[in-house]
């Protein structure tokens, strides 16, 4: 069920990049936008199999980042591999928009069964996480007949005009867009250690900070509560930094909705389908239910889906209001449901154990190396924050990169995320021997890099 491609480290045999690298990354250059925020190292992928892949000169590497959190079944798992294959055969695409065929309904009833939603749930198929979002927002705006919406620093909900109304984890997203699609206020995410409110000390005092701002700041003065059709919230804050939601947080947010009948959006794009040990992450947040949710990424362990699941009594819009050619095509379907079958029969609990022993690791190094500042995560969506010591907590920036590259170097794909973190996103089939494997080159990248 977990295939295990019995390779037991990387192998890195040319200087990085190779001969062949080079001349794709060249013929890049010349022909692809250069708009897309590729890190300082250089992966020119090949092959993939399993938690390992292959660059275009024969280097193998440990990829602990997947796709950014997209391959959760790990590179062409062959159960995937034989899903796609099959429906490529029969079916490639009939536009569920125009036609009917049986995979919508099929993973829209198997979504309706497993979603943190209250009741009946609808879905809308996208092609991204970004469609969803869009997907999400107009759906809040038109149930509601609302403009407004409140986001988070330090979120990502894509780069879609809407979308990119509410994103806000760094300056180049936004830069040159000036004016923005959408009526959006964000506040602070409450996040422990990096909140711009005084006396936060914890998760708790985090939680109540950003709480407190929202209905005592927000909803009397610019944002009257009236007129907010959504509040926007990643459960794990992704592109931001891998930080989970404190725990009374979302029971918070959850209450504020309901009072005000504002519709909350849960963005799971990243942290949703078993990455942090459960299906959703929102299931770490007992009693906390979503009005609307948005999932892609791992959903289709690499083919481009994106859903918004949204209570059906809020599904409520008219024939024509929003629909896509390609989204929720038949070979996408069949390699979500394939994909939540792996989840369902042992990769979400794989990824919680292997997960803890990930971070456990991680913790141990954290004792040996005063610049981690900090070790945070659910299952395998695990931020490591990088610090020039843990006196200061002094965002390290520079060191944070240089040791994203020192593990490239030495056949180790992780990526940062936020300012000064780098995430762990591996594929759900990590073995706890290949966790070995990435802790002891993460340690000597760490000490190369000091
Ligand atoms: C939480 C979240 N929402 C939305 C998106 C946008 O997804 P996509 O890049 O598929 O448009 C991302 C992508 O990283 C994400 O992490």
């Amino acid at each position: 069920m977990i295939p295990t491609i019995e390779l037991q480290k990387p192998i890195i045999k040319t200087q990085l990049p190779g001969p062949k690298a080079k001349e794709i990354i060249a013929a890049d250059a010349q022909y692809v936008t250069p708009s897309y925020p590729r890190p300082d190292y250089k992966l020119v992928a090949e092959k993939g199999y399993g938690v390992w892949i292959e660059d275009v000169d024969g280097n193998v590497f440990l990829d602990c980042n997947a796709g950014v959190a997209v391959c959760s079944t790990g590179h062409c798992h062959p159960e995937i591999v034989e899903a796609i294959t099959k429906q490529t055969a029969s079916l490639i695409h009939m536009c569920g928009t125009d036609y009917y065929y049986r995979h919508m309904p099929a993973l829209g009833k198997k979504l309706d069964e497993i979603v943190p939603i209250e009741g009946a749930t609808k879905t809308h198929f996208a092609n991204s996480g970004a469609e969803a979002v869009e997907t999400a927002l107009k759906l809040a705006m038109y149930h509601t007949r609302r403009q407004k919406f409140i986001s988070f620093f330090g979120s990502f909900h894509g780069r879609t005009l809407g979308a990119l109304s509410l994103t806000s984890s760094k300056k180049a997203q936004r830069l040159g867009f000036m004016r923005q699609a959408l009526d959006v206020v964000h506040v602070p995410y409450p996040n422990k250690i990096r909140s711009p409110f005084a006396n936060v000390t914890d998760e708790e005092s985090a939680s109540k900070a950003t709480i407190d701002w929202i209905e005592n700041r927000l909803f009397q003065t610019t944002t009257p509560p009236e007129e907010v059709a959504g509040i926007v919230v990643e459960v794990v804050q992704g592109e931001g930094g891998y930080v989970p939601a404190p725990k009374g947080f979302l029971k918070e947010l959850r209450r504020i909705c309901d009072e005000h009948g504002i519709m909350l959006i849960v963005d799971e794009v990243q942290s949703g389908m078993g990455r942090t040990g459960k299906m959703f992450a929102l299931e770490h947040y007992e009693g906390v239910k979503a009005d609307i949710m948005c999932l892609a990424k791992g959903i289709g362990s690499g083919l481009p889906i994106g859903v918004c699941v949204a209570k059906a009594d809020i599904m409520d819009w008219h024939k024509g209001a929003h629909a896509s050619t390609f989204g929720g095509n038949p070979v996408c379907i069949a390699s979500a449901l394939k994909t939540i079958e792996l989840l369902e029969n042992g990769l979400t609990e794989n990824a919680a154990i292997v997960g803890a022993y990930l971070q456990n690791g991680l913790r141990e190094l954290m004792k040996k190396h005063d610049q981690i500042g900090d070790v945070r995560g659910l299952g395998l969506m695990v931020g490591v924050e990088f610090v020039e010591s843990r006196e200061t907590m002094k965002a390290a920036p520079e060191l944070r990169d240089k040791i994203e590259m020192t593990c490239f170097e030495r056949g180790l794909i992780i990526l940062g995320c936020g300012a000064n973190t780098i995430r762990w996103s591996p594929p759900l089939i990590l073995t706890k021997k290949n966790v070995d494997v990435a802790l002891e080159i993460f340690d000597q990248a760490i000490a190369a890099s000091i």
